[in-house]
């Protein structure tokens, strides 16, 4: 299986691509200066070159706070960039997936978020996200769209790997004591992610060996 990953040199990209080559899938990570998501033709031609079945893109503007100032850079690259990388999929026939956040929700909700629950957030990032989803969402029914929260990993720009650097080197450590949310392990995203690639591929798999039945050829698996 071909799995094309955008935005590959950030915390998600790196874990999925060091994750994938283990289990043997032909893997093909882009960092940003590699593969611009905001570059359609790049985007467009890179499908052609290598034919994926499947393109995640782990790509985002993710500062938060400089998302509030910098909006034009926030909606190109969380908006326009999953837009674009959709509508090539789709025109090459790539199954997409997308990783988006718990910020395009407000937080105001006592309880859990589910995946029906209306997005409505207050951030700058957390619009753009929104905005990405429904645009590529629009743009491509082939669409998978992820919603993770509070990611951390190895090396990443984290709240773990935040705590630990202040641990290493100061006997009391001030944090905010009124924020909520569910830490995601990239390596347990990963895993996850494996899984819902098999299951799409197995389904596709089925689907079409009922066509290739309905029309008496012999496929190889
Ligand atoms: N981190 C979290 O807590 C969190 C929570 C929920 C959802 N998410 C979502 O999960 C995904 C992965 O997050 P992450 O933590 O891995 O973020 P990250 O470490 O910031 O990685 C994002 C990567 O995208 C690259 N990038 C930025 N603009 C690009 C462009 N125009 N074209 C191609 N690449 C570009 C960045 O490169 P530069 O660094 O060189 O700009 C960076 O390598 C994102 O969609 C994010 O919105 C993250």
């Amino acid at each position: 299986m071909k799995i094309a990953i955008t935005g590959a040199g950030g915390q998600l990209g790196k874990e999925l691509t060091q994750l994938f080559n283990n289990k043997d899938y032909e893997v093909f990570p882009f960092v940003k200066h590699q593969l611009d998501i905001t570059n359609q033709a790049k985007i467009k031609q890179m499908l052609v070159d290598i034919k994926p079945d499947f393109l995640i893109n782990t790509a985002a503007f993710t500062e938060v706070d400089q998302c509030e100032t910098e909006l034009e850079k926030a909606y190109l690259i969380n908006a326009i960039g999953p837009y674009y990388l959709a509508c090539e999929a789709k025109e090459n026939k790539v199954k997409f997936i997308h990783i988006s956040t718990d910020y395009v929700f407000n937080g105001d909700k006592a309880e859990p978020y589910i995946e029906d629950d209306v997005p409505n957030s207050k951030t700058i990032y957390g619009k753009s996200k929104q905005l990405g989803e429904t645009l590529a969402l629009a743009a491509y029914e082939n669409t998978t769209i992820i919603r993770t929260s509070w990611l951390y990993g190895h090396g990443g720009k984290n709240f773990v790997n935040t705590i630990k650097k202040l641990a290493s080197h100061t006997q009391e450590i001030r944090v905010v004591d009124d924020q909520y949310g569910c830490p995601t392990y990239t390596k347990d995203l990963g895993i996850a992610l494996e899984k819902l690639l098999k299951n799409r591929m197995a389904f596709i798999m089925s689907r079409t060996q009922e066509v290739a039945a309905g029309l008496n050829l012999q496929l190889k698996s």
